[in-house]
């Protein structure tokens, strides 16, 4: 019986209508049976009148995966918990190792471009933080920003959270998206006033080189190709094997050849992936292998 109007897990697991939606969903779009998304699912269905359940379900399934009536379902079951400087162990790495070499390499080759993609950057914290170290790998080399070419892209399944982080507004009531960045990149912030009072907005030339875009990490074709960077963090927890495979090789697509490819801490990627492991201490990072 549910207590208080919520679905038990047991409910959710038996509940024909629960068990057809999740295997829709993990068909368009790799999210896995379990518990949360079958309660989240169980959750939908409770709003939809008891007499529409069946038909709305057939419609849902029949819909292809970029149609907007199933983009909202999914935007509705769909985990978005982010913050800025998340993992700041690999985060350092990329800091300290990666982009100063990359941006001399690229320096001394005379190609001063770099392209990063943010996968399943939710409401774009992570993009922007990549763009931030970006402009300080930048400013360390004593460059300015005209000189260099950069553009981050980050993408997610859901359009209303690619909305909400090109908006770039952050702050307000519920976790801190502030709560691991350094004072130093305040900066890249402006105050809100009357219009969002308590939040900031991203400024200046951070928010002139981030772009976002909905994409589905299900499709074979990545939003772009010859990317030197691609980060796909907190996004494989969400996917079966089958789900996680498909999403590594249009990652793989996306990455130029020995571009790096940064994972969440419990991301491991299967031998034959085309990625090679950099010796990097705890840091999960990747190496696209072979030729473009
Ligand atoms: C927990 S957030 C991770 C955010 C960020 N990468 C981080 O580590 O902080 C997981 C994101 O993956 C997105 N996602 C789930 N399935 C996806 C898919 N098939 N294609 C693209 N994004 C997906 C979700 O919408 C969600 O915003």
């Amino acid at each position: 019986m549910a207590v208080s109007g919520q679905t038990t897990n047991q409910e959710a697991a038996d509940d024909p209508d629960v068990l057809r939606l999740l295997e829709d969903l993990r068909e368009k779009s790799g999210l896995k049976r379990d518990e949360l998304l079958s309660r989240k699912i169980a959750g939908v269905l409770r709003q939809w009148p008891v007499i529409e359940r069946a038909a709305r379900v057939d419609d849902l399934v029949a819909r292809p995966h970029s149609d907007p009536v199933w983009l909202a379902f999914v935007e509705a079951v769909t985990v978005h918990e982010t913050y800025f400087f998340r993992d700041p162990g690999q985060l350092a790495v990329l800091a300290q190792d990666i982009l100063p070499a990359m941006l001399a390499a690229k320096a001394s080759a005379g190609r001063r471009s770099l392209r990063v993609w943010s996968a399943g950057c939710a409401s774009g914290e992570e993009a922007y933080t990549v763009a931030m170290l970006a402009l300080d790998a930048i400013a360390e080399r004593g460059e300015s920003l005209a000189a260099w070419s950069v553009t981050v892209v980050g993408s997610d399944i859901s359009r209303a959270i690619v909305a909400r982080a090109a908006e770039g507004i952050y702050g307000g009531p519920g976790l801190n998206a502030f709560r691991r960045m350094l004072v130093r990149h305040a900066v890249h912030f402006e105050d809100c006033g009357d219009d969002h009072p308590g939040r900031r907005r991203i400024s200046g030339r951070l928010s002139e080189l981030v772009r976002f875009r909905q994409h589905n990490l299900m499709d074979t074709d990545p939003p772009q190709t010859g990317f030197d960077i691609a980060l796909c963090r907190n996004v494989f927890i969400y996917f079966d094997d089958a789900a996680q495979k498909r999403a590594v090789a249009t990652l793989h697509r996306g990455l130029a050849a020995g571009g790096f490819l940064l994972l969440g801490v419990t991301d491991r990627l299967a031998p034959g992936s085309g990625f090679v492991r950099e010796a990097s201490g705890t840091a999960v990072i990747y190496r696209r292998a072979g030729t473009s």
